[in-house]
Formats: C-alpha cells, structure tokens, sequence
C-alpha cells in the first residue's frame, strides 16, 4: 500500500492556518448543526434505545426506505432489499474491492481518479485501464466487457459533469456489450444551474452499482453512506449482495446506528431538506464563483481551467513541463494546500478489447 498523498497534504494544512484546497472537505458552514444535535437528542430519547444497540447490517429499515424514495424522484424503481447502507461511500468502494478484484483483474479507471478511490481499490492489486475521455468527459470506448469505475457528476477532481449524450453512449455500449459500472455519486446533489442528468444507474440498473453518500450533503462526520445494487431477481446479483453482506460484517458489523437513527430523525422530523439542500448549493455557487474570479485574477498565462456547474473541484493544468508536486511546499508554505498531479495510477494502458468481466 501507499501512503495517501491526500493525507500527507492534509495533515500539513491541518492546524497550521492552511488553506486547503486539498480534498473533497465540505465548508464547516454547510453543516446542519444544530438540527442535528435535536435529531440526536430524540434519536436517543426513543424507548427502545435503538440508536445505541447493534442493528442488521444491511442498515435501519427506514433509512433504507428512504433511499428508495430518494432513488425513485430520479426516476429508478428499487426495492429495500438492494439497498445497503456503508460507513460513507469510502466503505462501499473498500468492499466492492473485496468481493469484485482479484490480483490481474482489469478495472477501467477515468484518468484522472478520486485518489481515496485508488487506493481502496489497489488493496486488491487489480490492472488498472485508464479509460479515454475527451474534454466532455470519459467515452464510452474501453467500457464494454470490463468492470469500470466512473464518477459521472461533478468528478473528483477534475469537475466534469457527463453531459446527457455521453451518459446515453456509455449505457447503450454496456446494454450492447456487457460490462458494468460501480457508479459513485457523492456530489450529484450539489449542482450550480440546473441538475445533472440522470445517473447511469437508471439507465441500466442491471449493470450498474451505485454509490451515494450523505458526506457532502448532511456532514462527513456521520460518515454515513449507501449502496444500490443491481435488480436482485438475477442470481448473480443475489450472489453479490450475500458477498458484500459478509464483507460489510467482517469489516464492521454494520454502519453505526447512532449516525444512522440522526439522520433518519433529522430526515423524518419535518426538517426542510430541500431547503437545506438549497442552501448548501447556495453557498458552494458563491464559493465556486469567488474561487473563478481569484483564479481569472491571480493566475498567470500558461494555466486552464474549467469553471464547474457543481460539485466541489476546480482542475488546473499548468504549463507543460510544470511538476505540480515540486509546487506544493512552497503552497503550503504560503498558507495554501492542493492536491497535485496525480501519480498513483501504476499500472496504465488505454484500453479497448472487450472481456466479459462483470458484476461476479
Ligand atoms: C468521489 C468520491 N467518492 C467517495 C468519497 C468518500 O466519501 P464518504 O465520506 O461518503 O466516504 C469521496 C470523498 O471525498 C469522493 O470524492
């Protein structure tokens, strides 16, 4: 295993009066404090104590509903049983990586990747297949027969949103082809103008694991998390399910109930979570704007950048020949961290043959 680059960076800025632009780090002020301490009052004021017992590892009942509910005003039919609540969407990426990889297996990649993603992942020493993509986003060539790994809304790091066409190429190539897709979405709700497309998932919900998070949303510290699995009428899908049901066992019984019985109480009280959710869209827009006006400012020539419609990221390529990691001592130094360049793709190769490598 490597050591993070992420967290090398973040304990730098850490308590330093560092600036980090390092990291999907949500804004402190985003954060429903004070409705969550009420939910976490009545959540352990409930008679049967159910937020400080052991629960089914699958995740409470009702915060499995609600996910349904949620997943349903996107426009996908699911039942609770595909549903699996994970300690943040970082577990479920580590256990799709246990049951899923194997030494050699292949895994497509968009170039560049969520690092924390990566290096769940390279645990299991898959062969990495960096996909290729255009300015729009990743294509839908390399994807078919193979397992790959796709961050469609507002993409860490690199910002992009798959427009409507590029998300309906890549789920006609995998309806056409094989293939499947673990689809992770922890910034989908976070959109600037208009929201983004509808996921891969609903396009084709065979194929596709999709991973959602209440990280960026709610708080990371709940780190709370969940997974939808593919329709459970095919066996191998049931397969997967048991599979994750054992790994998420051995890895912590299941997601803490407490974080779990907060959320469902604050989502359940009547809180306005479409305006809370309007809000932190709010204060990332004029974040995202501040952050677009410093960088037309301050950057000299020889830098591009997108603006992003959500999300969290602004990606920078410097001039050719710039080694962004010789940059950041000196950034920090200066009070401001960023992740650099990244390195940790080992093994690469643009990939194209189709292989039947699905979701078993
Ligand atoms: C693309 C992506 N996936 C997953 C995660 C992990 O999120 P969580 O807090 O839900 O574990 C992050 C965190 O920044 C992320 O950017």
């Amino acid at each position: 295993m490597q050591s993070s680059v992420i967290r090398e960076i973040l304990k730098l800025a850490d308590g330093h009066q560092v600036l980090s632009l390092a990291g999907g780090l949500p804004a402190a002020a985003a954060f429903p404090a004070e409705a969550l301490a009420e939910a976490t009052q009545r959540a352990l004021q409930r008679a049967d104590r159910r937020a400080l017992q052991y629960g089914a590892s699958e995740g409470i009942t009702e915060l499995r509903d609600w996910v349904v509910q949620q997943i349903g005003t996107q426009g996908r039919r699911i039942t609770r049983e595909q549903v699996l609540i994970t300690t943040g969407s970082q577990q479920a990426l580590d256990l799709l990586g246990k049951v899923l990889l194997q030494p050699g297996r292949r895994l497509g990649v968009e170039q560049p990747s969520y690092l924390g993603a990566l290096q769940a992942f390279q645990v299991f020493e898959p062969e990495f297949v960096s996909l290729a993509s255009d300015a729009l986003g990743v294509c839908a060539d390399g994807l078919a027969g193979c397992l790959s790994y796709l961050i469609p809304n507002y993409q860490n790091p690199t910002g992009l949103c798959l427009p409507e066409a590029r998300r309906q190429e890549i789920a006609d190539r995998l309806l056409q082809s094989g293939g499947s897709v673990i689809e992770d979405d922890p910034y989908g709700e976070l959109w600037f103008n208009s929201p983004p497309p509808p996921s891969l998932a609903a396009r084709c919900p065979e194929q596709v694991v999709y991973l959602g998070s209440f990280s960026k949303v709610l708080a990371p510290g709940l780190r709370l998390g969940y997974m939808v699995l593919p329709d459970l009428s095919c066996a191998a899908t049931r397969e997967l399910a048991a599979k994750l049901i054992q790994a998420k066992q051995a890895s912590d019984l299941r997601t803490s109930t407490l974080s779990q019985s907060v959320a469902l109480e604050l989502i359940r009280s009547g809180w306005d979570w479409g305006g809370h959710l309007d809000a932190v869209r709010g204060l990332y827009r004029q974040r995202r704007d501040q952050m677009a006006q410093a960088l037309r400012q301050e950057l000299p020539s020889g830098w591009e950048w997108r603006v992003p419609d959500g999300g969290m990221f602004f990606w920078l390529q410097g001039p050719i020949g710039l080694d962004t990691q010789a940059l950041l001592p000196a950034a920090v130094q200066a009070g401001v961290a960023f992740v650099p360049g990244p390195r940790s793709i080992r093994r690469t190769r643009h990939g194209q043959g189709p292989r039947c490598d699905c979701l078993s």
